[in-house]
């Protein structure tokens, strides 16, 4: 058996960053995929300072836009015979508004579109390797927002914070759909989705929270548990929701988490996933 594969979007700060230097300490080869190459570069150096071992490739990807996602799909399944691990890791926070090449409201591209369409690409991949996992990151600020299915893309009224909540919702309940789906499909890949409580990283620098994390939230370290646990425990049969087990779920070791009920209506998942579909053009082959 080949050295285990792992994945990781927006690997070269804050959480992703702690997850791919754990992997390659735990011996896992770590793709980070990062949109700016030099960061990545910058990161693969600090963590071979501390892991000699460690076997890292950088590979350029920016999910908020469809053409690199797919030309990054492209190069993984031309480079890579097996894929163990996939993190959804990257994302962005109550950024002003921006509509991608795409036409798509950025924090949904980013967060959610991108890595539905990188999921979909990579399903293959995923489901040749025996016992894969796909984890998703959410977030406590899924309950923000609803879907909004008549305007996913805030056309009108934007709310930088509302569209947060609505692209981190949509990690969730694609992960919960994708394990359904993957369950149906009698593959031994699974869905795992978690969310690290608050963070003291990047994430927050432009926002009113960034005074804040730091006093009420745990390290990136610490953040990064829950993703690690998702990732790794051998305990879960795919479709849980991971966070920590402290107050509010801010900060604390992993446990299994409730989300909230919008997330679990498996009607708006179906919708959702149909829609995802035609909007980036990736259509799933289980
Ligand atoms: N920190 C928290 O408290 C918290 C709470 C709930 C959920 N989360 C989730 O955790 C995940 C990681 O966030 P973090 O706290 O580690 O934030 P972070 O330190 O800001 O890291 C985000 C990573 O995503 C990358 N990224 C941003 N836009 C991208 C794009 N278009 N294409 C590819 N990569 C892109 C960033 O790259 P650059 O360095 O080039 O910007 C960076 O590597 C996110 O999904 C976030 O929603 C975090």
């Amino acid at each position: 058996m080949g050295q285990k594969i792992a994945l990781i979007t927006g690997a070269n700060a804050g959480l992703g960053f702690e997850e791919s230097k754990h992997l390659a300490e735990a011996g896992y080869r770590v793709i980070m995929a990062c949109r700016d190459i030099d960061k990545g570069l910058k990161a693969k150096k600090e963590i071979l300072a501390s892991c000699q071992k460690a076997v890292i490739d950088v590979l350029e990807l920016d999910l908020s836009s469809q053409k690199s996602v797919r030309l990054f799909a492209d190069l993984v399944k031309q480079d890579y015979h097996r894929l163990d691990l996939l993190i959804n890791n990257a994302g962005i926070m109550m950024t002003p508004k921006k509509i991608t090449e795409d036409g798509f409201e950025n924090q949904l591209a980013t967060n959610y579109l991108g890595h539905f369409a990188l999921t979909g690409y990579l399903l293959h991949l995923l489901k040749i390797t025996e016992n894969s996992r796909v984890v998703s990151l959410s977030s406590l600020a899924h309950r923000w927002s609803d879907i909004r299915f008549s305007d996913i893309n805030f056309v009108d009224g934007y709310d930088k914070r509302e569209a947060y909540g609505q692209s981190k919702l949509a990690c969730l309940m694609f992960a919960y759909e994708l394990e359904r789906r993957l369950k149906v499909s009698g593959y031994s890949t699974i869905s795992v989705v978690a969310h690290p409580g608050i963070s003291s990283t990047n994430l927050f620098k432009s926002t009113f929270l960034k005074w804040l994390s730091p006093i009420i939230g745990q390290p990136a370290k610490d953040g990064a548990k829950p993703i690690l646990y998702a990732a790794l425990s051998k305990g879960l049969d795919g479709g849980e929701y991971i966070g920590p087990d402290g107050f509010n779920e801010w900060r604390g070791n992993p446990k299994i988490v409730d989300s909230n009920l919008p997330s679990k209506n498996n009607q708006n998942a179906k919708r959702l996933w149909e829609l995802s579909e035609e909007l980036t053009g990736v259509k799933y082959q289980f």
